[in-house]
């Protein structure tokens, strides 16, 4: 399964990914996750990423894609993967598309998690996320069994910087103008799926699974969907 989660920040791309990367036994691919790896390194690279998450604004599409490129060349993704708040504009998604053309690959399916924008500020404010394992928690709707402790793995839970509510009003404004045309992109190709993205997560987690229908069924029964063409 080769798949995009697309949706406006909070929208639980992420939350939905690592649920469907378990099932499936393939990797989520979080553009987010790669730049705060990079910020985390503090190196002039790191620097300028930080520059523009800081302030909600898109990062530059080549250090992106040099992420992304270098994360799906990576043993674990050879079988399928999720990516997640990645491509981000139209110039992103043509860039995969010509990368997975070169290897023979094209993407089953893009799943667009709808959430109305007033829904997102009261989740993100209250979102959690395990500093080793990176498992997300939601104080009200998804708190771990003690606070401020990964149930996974025991790591401390931290808040991203850039979840204060004035940069999430500046990403959301950022996703409609920027992100939000994809829809229509993947819509002309025949790939996009869009999904209610509010309710719990379970419950949006089987909405997935019902918009990808056949494929999905075809993943858990071990057959693959890729498009290799070899
Ligand atoms: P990124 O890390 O990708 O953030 P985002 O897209 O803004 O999305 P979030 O991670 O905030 O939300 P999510 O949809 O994953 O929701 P989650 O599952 O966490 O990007 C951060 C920054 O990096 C960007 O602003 C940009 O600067 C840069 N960047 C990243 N990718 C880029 C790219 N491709 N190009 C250029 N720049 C890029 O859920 C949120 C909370 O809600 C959690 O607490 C969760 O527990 C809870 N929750 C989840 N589902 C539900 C539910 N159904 N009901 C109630 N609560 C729920």
């Amino acid at each position: 399964m080769r798949l995009v989660l697309l949706g406006p920040p909070g929208a639980g791309k992420g939350t939905q990914a690592q649920a469907l990367g378990e099932l499936w036994g393939i990797p989520q691919v979080a553009s987010g996750d790669l730049l705060r790896a990079v910020v985390r390194e503090n190196s002039k690279l790191g620097r300028e990423a930080a520059s523009y998450m800081e302030r909600g604004q898109l990062v530059p599409d080549e250090l992106v894609l040099k992420l992304i490129a270098e994360r799906l060349r990576k043993k674990d993704a050879r079988g399928g993967f999720i990516l997640d708040g990645f491509p981000r504009n139209v110039m992103q998604a043509e860039r995969l598309a010509a990368g997975l053309e070169r290897v023979g690959l094209k993407l089953d399916k893009v799943v667009a998690v709808i959430v109305p924008d007033e829904e997102i500020v009261k989740r993100i404010s209250g979102r959690r996320t395990c500093e080793d394992c990176a498992t997300m928690y939601h104080v009200v709707f998804e708190p771990p069994a003690k606070a401020d402790v990964c149930d996974k793995c025991g790591g401390q839970l931290y808040q991203r910087e850039d979840d204060a509510e004035q940069t999430v009003r500046e990403r959301i404004k950022v996703y409609h103008a920027a992100t939000q045309p994809l829809l229509e992109h993947y819509a002309r190709l025949g790939l996009l799926a869009q999904v209610d993205g509010v309710g719990r997560p379970d419950e949006v987690e089987k909405r997935i699974l019902a918009a990808l229908d056949g494929l999905a069924a075809l993943r858990q029964a071990g057959a693959g969907v890729g498009h290799a063409r070899s």
